[in-house]
């Protein structure tokens, strides 16, 4: 679903994003990286508050950084995890993938090479949309 060459170059900037995790609250350091149209890579990781509720998924840092420059069209994202298996986006992340990004490919992986690829339309089937 993603081209091989993309898939390499995303999960690699998600693995980047990934070690600037500040994910000392659950110990669960995330990376994300998204594609925009015109292939520029945007990674992303969570970033963990004294708060707790005000924790930010790296999924939506790594939009976040590319809305905040404009782009409005995309391709792909990547997901990087610790966990024993690929983890698909939370449901808030679905929410905002599903409403800037659309209907696109999500390839989620693990440290230790587990890889699973979605699509948004499988993972948000009745989207909240106005
Ligand atoms: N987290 C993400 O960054 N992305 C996901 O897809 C799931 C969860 C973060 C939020 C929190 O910092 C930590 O992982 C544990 O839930």
């Amino acid at each position: 679903m993603i081209a091989p060459e993309l898939e390499e170059r995303l999960i690699a900037e998600a693995v980047r994003s990934r070690g600037n995790a500040v994910s000392n609250r659950s110990g669960f350091a995330v990376g994300a990286a998204i594609e925009t149209e015109d292939g520029t890579i945007y990674g992303g990781c969570n970033i963990e508050n004294a708060t707790y509720g005000l924790t930010v998924c790296a999924e939506r840092v790594a939009i976040w950084k590319a809305l905040s420059e404009g782009v409005r069209k995309f391709r792909a994202v990547a997901v990087v995890t610790e966990a024993e298996t690929p983890t698909p986006p939370c449901g808030a992340c679905r929410q905002i993938l599903w409403e800037f990004a659309g209907d696109v490919p999500v390839v989620s992986v693990t440290v230790r090479g587990a890889r699973k690829t979605y699509r948004m339309s499988d993972l948000l089937p009745e989207p909240f949309e106005f």
